[in-house]
């Protein structure tokens, strides 16, 4: 069976009703409006976060409208910042398509964006929550954080994987963590089992980044978005970070500084992507994802459900085996 499919078994029922919520929020009776929504309607992603939110939320007992809407919060946060991030890193497709700058304009995205990202206040307000709100707000206001830093460490000398660490968390696994956070929040769990949660989704968001990063350093039309994109957009990740602080190769580091600056050739990025390769940079991302993904069953290896346990790990799995 497709190991989406799997993961999703002991919440498919609910998912479900999770995507009719979605397609009810993204509805605008004007054209004006429902045109660029129904694009992005149309167009789902993989709906790993409200995947998560439910399966984190099951474990608990049976699954409300608090926790539907805390899914969808996620998911239109998500996609609205995805609006934006294409704008942002001038990057064309998205799930297989055009981005949604590419078919009407910037300045209609970052609008959108910001249409989608009021929607989503809206749902965790709906939650009648407010530590849902609150969280909602605050991971809004980090992973804007986590953009501004990669654009701001781009311009800067230094390589660290320590700063890598310290944007991606930011940008992408607080909304991984925020499943988690909001999957407690919404079922009424105590606090030991938020701290966990919220933990699990941290350490899986890491792996999920860690995982997008190595897509750039192959080509392969199954992911739906340009490679070589992240080297170009002045982006050092994981693979070419570790190859660069593990080796004292002058030329490499230069090549380096000029993609941070914006000035890399093409060659130059094909060098360092092969650099990165050559010097174990790929094999130690996947070692930091294996690190990662004990964490991960750790924190759930005393969970009562065993079919929301075996769909966790899963989770984990695909996550940083995926080939999408
Ligand atoms: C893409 O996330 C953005 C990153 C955090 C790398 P996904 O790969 O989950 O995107 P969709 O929602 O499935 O398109
Ligand atoms: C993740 O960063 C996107 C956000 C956290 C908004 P990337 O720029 O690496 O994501 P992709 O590769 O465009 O999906
Ligand atoms: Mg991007
Ligand atoms: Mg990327």
């Amino acid at each position: 069976m497709d190991a989406l499919l799997q993961i999703r078994q002991p919440i498919a029922a609910e998912l479900e009703q999770y995507i009719a919520l979605f397609d009810q929020v993204l509805v605008h009776d004007e054209p004006f409006m429902d045109q660029p929504l129904a694009h992005v309607r149309s167009r789902k992603g993989k709906m790993m976060r409200p995947i998560l939110v439910l399966l984190l939320a099951r474990e608990l007992g049976e699954i409300g409208v608090s926790t539907l809407r805390s899914a969808v919060t996620l998911e239109l946060l998500h996609t609205s910042s995805l609006v934006h991030d294409d704008v942002v890193d001038e990057s064309n497709e998205r799930r297989g398509v055009a981005a949604v700058h590419e078919i009407y304009s910037n300045k209609i995205a970052v609008l959108l964006g910001d249409y989608m990202l009021a929607q989503t206040l809206r749902q965790s307000a709906l939650t009648g929550n407010l530590h849902v709100v609150e969280a909602v707000a605050q991971l809004g206001a980090t992973l804007a954080e986590g953009e501004i830093l990669q654009l701001s460490h781009a311009e800067g000398e230094e390589i660290s994987e320590t700063t890598y660490y310290r944007i991606i968390r930011r940008k992408t696994a607080a909304l991984f963590e925020a499943c988690g956070t909001l999957a407690a929040l919404s079922m009424g769990g105590d606090a030991a089992y938020l701290e966990r949660v919220r933990r699990f989704g941290d350490r899986v968001g890491m792996c999920f980044q860690i995982r997008d990063d190595i897509f750039d350093y192959y080509d392969d039309e199954r992911v739906g978005k340009p490679s070589g994109n992240d080297m170009r957009e002045g982006k050092l990740t994981l693979p070419i970070i570790y190859a660069l602080t593990h080796t004292a190769d002058a030329d490499a580091l230069a090549m380096a500084q000029r993609v941070k600056q914006g000035e890399a050739t093409s060659a130059d990025i094909a060098h360092l992507i092969e650099f990165a390769k050559q010097h174990g940079g790929i094999d130690y991302a996947h070692r930091r994802m294996e690190e990662l993904r004990a964490e991960c069953l750790d924190l759930i290896a005393d969970f009562r459900h065993i079919g929301v346990r075996t769909a966790l790990t899963q989770y984990v799995d695909f996550v940083i085996g995926r080939e999408l």
